[in-house]
């Protein structure tokens, strides 16, 4: 079986074929896939009938995994799956869907605005791998952006303006957006603002992204009104239909991406109908903001 990746666009996306999840992953396979990632930032997997085990494992092939226990509201009780696995369903601990008005639902569903996986951690992610075990009858999709694209689409004087910005992000920010207010001290503590750069830079391929997400609340040295408003201009241009795919779940497809270099929202579906799809997150390498400070150094 030889591995296939064809373009699903003009910018962002590829369809993978000739692999099979649940077997070891070989060297040859493991560089394609960073290859294909660094071109395309989304990869999907169609037909894949991989266990939790085999999800892990394949994640563990292409890098070290990121522990994101924290991202959520959910308690023990609601736990389905093995540590290190983001619950991403809308289930309880008793695979039932949350009610409509569910404190840790609301929270969840902040992850329907455009945004970076980690954002808020001070080194974030680099890939996440989604894999869907039940669909709902109807929306659901997750679309994805890309943000190397939309930066080679500013004109020079926006590139010159924002290149040494540095914003701060929270899962504070992002839910304020959506009148998600109240946080314990607890929670205040834990969802601290971190730094992250506002432009940055693949290592590996040199290309430039604009490092977006709704978690970005302020600008280092900016009033906050004209701040949001960039924020918010930036990511109205990085979000036009021709930088974005659009994917459609279907039971068994295994979709990842490259926070690095795309943003990401989920779609509403039926509230009262299962979605579960489970996620493992590779950690970053780096801090974005000690790779501004090392690039001012050198210059
Ligand atoms: C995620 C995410 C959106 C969705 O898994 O990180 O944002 O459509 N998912 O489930
Ligand atoms: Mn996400």
């Amino acid at each position: 079986m030889t591995l296939q990746i064809r373009p699903l666009g003009p910018f962002i996306g590829a369809k993978v074929d000739g692999i099979d999840l649940r077997e070891p992953l070989t060297p040859a396979q493991a560089e394609a896939i960073h290859d294909g990632m660094d071109r395309h930032a989304v990869l999907v997997f169609h037909d894949q009938p991989v266990t939790n085990e085999q999800h892990l494992a394949f994640t563990q092939a292409l890098g070290p995994l990121e522990n994101t226990a924290k991202n959520t509201l959910r308690a023990a009780e609601d736990f389905r799956l093995p540590p290190m696995f983001a619950d991403v369903s809308n289930l309880d601990g008793n695979n039932q869907p949350f009610g409509r008005d569910d404190r840790k639902r609301l929270f969840a569903i902040g992850n329907r605005l455009w945004h970076s996986d980690s954002s808020f951690k001070a080194i974030p992610a680099k890939y996440s791998l989604l894999r869907a075990v039940r669909v709902p009858s109807k929306g659901g999709n997750t679309e994805f952006a890309h943000m190397g694209a939309a930066y080679e689409a500013l004109d020079n004087d926006t590139r010159a303006l924002i290149e040494p910005l540095i914003c701060e992000h929270s899962q504070m920010f992002s839910r304020d957006l959506i009148g998600f207010r109240e946080f314990s001290a607890e929670e205040r503590e834990r969802f601290k603002p971190v730094r992250q750069r506002l432009v940055r830079t693949l290592a590996r391929t040199g290309r430039k992204s604009l490092y977006l997400s709704s978690h970005a609340g302020t600008i280092l040295g900016w009033q906050l009104p004209e701040a949001r408003l960039l924020l918010r201009d930036l990511a109205e241009h990085a979000t036009q239909r021709e930088f974005v795919y659009s994917h459609k779940w279907r039971v068994n497809d295994l979709v990842m991406w490259d926070n690095r270099q795309a943003m990401h929202r989920g779609r509403p579906f039926p509230v009262e109908e299962a979605r579960d799809v489970r996620r493992t997150t590779i950690s970053g390498d780096v801090p974005t903001v000690a790779q501004a400070e090392e690039e001012a150094a050198a210059a």
